[in-house]
């Protein structure tokens, strides 16, 4: 697997450090593990902001930046070597290697925490923690405090601040570094050859969940260990279904395929959609509404580009999807309006957004932040404003028209027809760049694709 420069990670500590007020301490604990039934717990995934600042996957670990008025340095508390659990539940890195591995100053074991963490917080006027992420680290984080305020009468004294660190260190996650987005371009490739990968091997009457495995394969032979969040493989109208994962139908001939899925890799997540026909061909209805999507999605991404603000895609999108509604018929104009159904002026579309007359076809907005989470950190407002894009950002653009199966408004022949476009985006100087070209998304391109007799295996192979 790919991983990022290991180097990262101390100097993204270091700059967080020179944002923290002198005399504090900044407290960053890693997951908590989640049970999943019985005594069978959730794959561990470590927290992205503690992943971020150390490269450390354990769970039961404590990252600790103390800054002082002259000085700082940083702490880490992680689980002890037993031979006896490491048989049970794999290997540790254990606190002597912690310093030169992750470059850390100091690092003791988890279980001397509630002794050291008192002399730490002496004398400090502030702590740095995400209060309301985790509960039980929130209640720690008290006790400690407590156990400061108790001792006062002998000379100590409690931090009498408390700070959030997201809003320092989500800033930091918005703006990608090159290693970064080198990371993210090789999970986008991994992920474009997934969804080619299921665009050769879709055959009618095969289950959603075997397309998923498809996808699963390519992700972990070329790399990948997961996949960045529960896959969406909805064939028919179950593509009308925005989180659909169950993946239990059968794929009838006739059906369109969406397909919401991308890899993880390092922690870095790509995030995907591409929708094609399960026959190879689309009908006239479900090209229509399509290329519609498409439209919408490339003037979407014409609007990524710096000086242009966070909303000014989704404006995009609305803008292209609602006229085009309009012009197939799916939206129906006021009857003093029926004679622009063909070409409705732009007063008549300032109208329609302002109402929202595109929401019964798509009600979700065009794009988010992309980056170790899928829906990544970092404010979409400063100041009551939509965030001015920046390079460095890495953003989607996902327009989609999802038309309900009962919705009887409509004609008929678009009735259960989902349908969205998604790729990532990273901002840059010029305007931005589409990490995830390596999959077709023009309806020939996809047709071509899918009628090639090109061996699925051979797909495969890429990125291995
Ligand atoms: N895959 C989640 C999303 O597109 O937002
Ligand atoms: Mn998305
Ligand atoms: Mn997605």
């Amino acid at each position: 697997m790919k991983l990022l420069d290991r180097n990262e990670y101390p100097a993204r500590r270091q700059r967080l450090i020179e944002q923290l007020h002198p005399n504090s301490v900044a407290l960053i604990p890693s997951a908590a593990a989640s049970l999943r039934n019985g005594d069978v717990e959730h794959p561990f995934r470590q927290d992205s902001d503690f992943y971020y600042l150390t490269g450390f996957a354990e769970e039961q670990a404590l990252l600790v930046l103390v800054k002082n008025q002259d000085s700082s340095s940083v702490l880490l508390f992680c689980q002890d070597k037993i031979v006896e659990q490491e048989i049970w539940t794999g290997r540790r890195l254990g606190a002597d290697a912690a310093p030169s591995i992750l470059q850390v100053d100091q690092a003791y074991t988890i279980d001397q925490v509630d002794e050291i963490m008192p002399n730490l917080l002496d004398g400090k006027q502030r702590i740095y923690t995400s209060l309301g992420a985790n509960s039980a680290f929130d209640q720690q984080v008290l006790h400690w405090h407590h156990l400061v305020k108790q001792k006062v009468r002998t000379g100590s004294t409690a931090p009498h601040q408390f700070s959030t660190l997201e809003h320092l260190l989500h800033e930091m996650r918005l703006i990608k570094s090159d290693a970064e987005i080198s990371q993210m371009q090789e999970a986008a490739d991994i992920s474009a050859k997934a969804h080619c990968q299921a665009m050769l091997s879709v055959a009618p009457g095969m289950f959603e969940y075997q397309l998923e495995a498809e996808m699963n394969r390519i992700f972990m032979s070329a790399g990948s260990r997961w996949p960045a969040y529960p896959s969406i493989v909805g064939s028919g109208d179950n593509a009308c279904i925005l989180h659909y994962t169950a993946n239990n139908q059968t794929i009838d001939d006739g059906d369109l395929i969406l397909i919401d899925a991308g890899c993880e890799l390092d922690y870095y997540a790509s995030d995907i959609t591409r929708t094609f026909p399960a026959n190879g061909r689309f009908n006239e209805s479900q090209a229509a509404l399509y290329q519609l999507v498409l439209d919408a999605q490339a003037q979407a991404i014409a609007a990524v580009k710096p000086g242009n603000h966070w909303d000014q895609p989704h404006q995009a999108a609305v803008t292209v999807l609602t006229k085009g509604l309009v012009q197939l018929g799916l939206i129906k104009l006021d009857p003093e309006y029926a004679g622009q159904q063909q070409d409705p002026s732009s007063e008549v579309i300032a109208d329609l957004i302002e109402q929202q007359a595109y929401r019964p076809f798509y009600m979700h907005k065009t794009g988010h932040w992309l980056g170790m989470d899928v829906h990544d950190v970092g404010d979409y407002r400063v100041n009551g404003e939509w965030r001015q894009l920046q390079p460095g950002m890495v953003m989607t653009v996902e327009p989609g028209i999802y038309v309900a199966p009962d919705n009887e408004d409509v004609d008929e022949c678009w009735r259960g027809i989902g349908i969205r476009i998604e790729d990532d985006v990273v901002v840059t100087e010029q305007g931005c760049h589409v990490l995830t070209d390596g999959v077709v998304k023009e309806i020939a391109d996809i047709e071509a694709l899918m009628a090639t007799t090109e061996s699925p295996t051979n797909i495969a192979k890429v990125g291995s």
